[in-house]
């Protein structure tokens, strides 16, 4: 299951990515665990070792390993290069959940970050299909790691949303971005759900259809928040609203 988190900054995206792979790694199966966010911070909420973090090196910052991918010229996304070692050799491991950094896309006036760009978008489609592993992807709500041709193998993009209109605005501009690029199942997850209110208010701004969860506001994620701990289990708080998406996303 290859699934994509994105909405607003600050929407609650880690937190649900971190949820959802520790449903994998409970469940004894490998994952994928992607910080494609630039300014994220994934592996910390995942627990992990924050030195290790600090060491790890965002892929757009390979560039030893792009010029030698790169050396025989063209594209990497024309050469399809191999990249399995790269998934090796520049991931942090835990257990059965290994984590990477994206790091940004480039994009910058007349300069040409095609090589850098392209690198990136191999080792995500090798990630997204030609592993067999899941795929947790943390996203900024530009999504714009994704293009035409990786968002193909993003089988679910799930949209964070808190109670607010910026918040609605932002999961509405997901969900087109996400129809342009053809991902075919996209839904939301309101979180930080203090009322009716608030949960009346999401299902009156979004088709209600197409939530597949309300999470609450929970006290235990704050009080985490507040000590600078790890999401390393299930949250009972969250877990009545994640369950259905665990049961959609995370079988065997
Ligand atoms: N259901 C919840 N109840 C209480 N606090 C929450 C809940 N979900 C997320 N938070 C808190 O809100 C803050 C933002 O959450 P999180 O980091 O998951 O959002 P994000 O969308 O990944 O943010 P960013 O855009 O900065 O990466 C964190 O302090 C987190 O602990
Ligand atoms: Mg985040």
């Amino acid at each position: 299951m290859k699934i994509a988190v994105s909405g607003k900054g600050g929407a609650g995206k880690s937190t649900v990515s971190a949820q959802l792979v520790r449903c994998f790694t409970l469940n004894e199966m490998p994952v994928f665990a992607v910080d494609a966010d630039p300014d994220a911070n994934l592996g910390l909420v995942l627990g992990l070792d924050p030195d290790k973090l600090e060491n790890l090196r965002p892929l757009i910052e390979l560039q030893d390993v792009i010029e030698a991918k790169n050396a025989g010229g063209g594209t990497l996304v024309d050469l399809n290069p191999d990249v399995d070692d790269v998934l090796e050799n520049y991931t942090l491991r835990e257990g059965l959940l290994r984590f990477l950094k994206m790091g940004s896309v480039k994009q910058g006036g007349s300069a040409c970050y095609c090589k850098e760009n392209s690198f990136l978008n191999a080792v995500l489609t090798a990630m997204l299909f030609e592993r067999s592993e899941p795929v947790v992807l943390d996203m900024s709500a530009g999504i714009e790691h994704l293009t035409r041709g990786t968002a193909r193998g993003v089988k679910v993009m799930l949209v964070v949303v808190e109670p607010t209109r910026a918040g609605v605005a932002t999961a509405k501009a997901v969900d087109r971005l996400s129809n342009d690029l053809k991902i075919e199942q996209v839904y939301f997850i309101g979180n930080k759900i203090r009322s009716d209110e608030d949960r009346a208010y999401l299902e009156s701004s979004l088709p209600p259809e197409r939530f597949a969860g309300m999470l609450p506001f929970s006290e235990q994620v704050l009080e985490k928040a507040r000590r600078g701990e790890p999401l390393v289990s299930k949250l009972d708080d969250l877990l009545p609203g994640l369950e259905k998406i665990y049961e959609m996303v995370c079988r065997r």
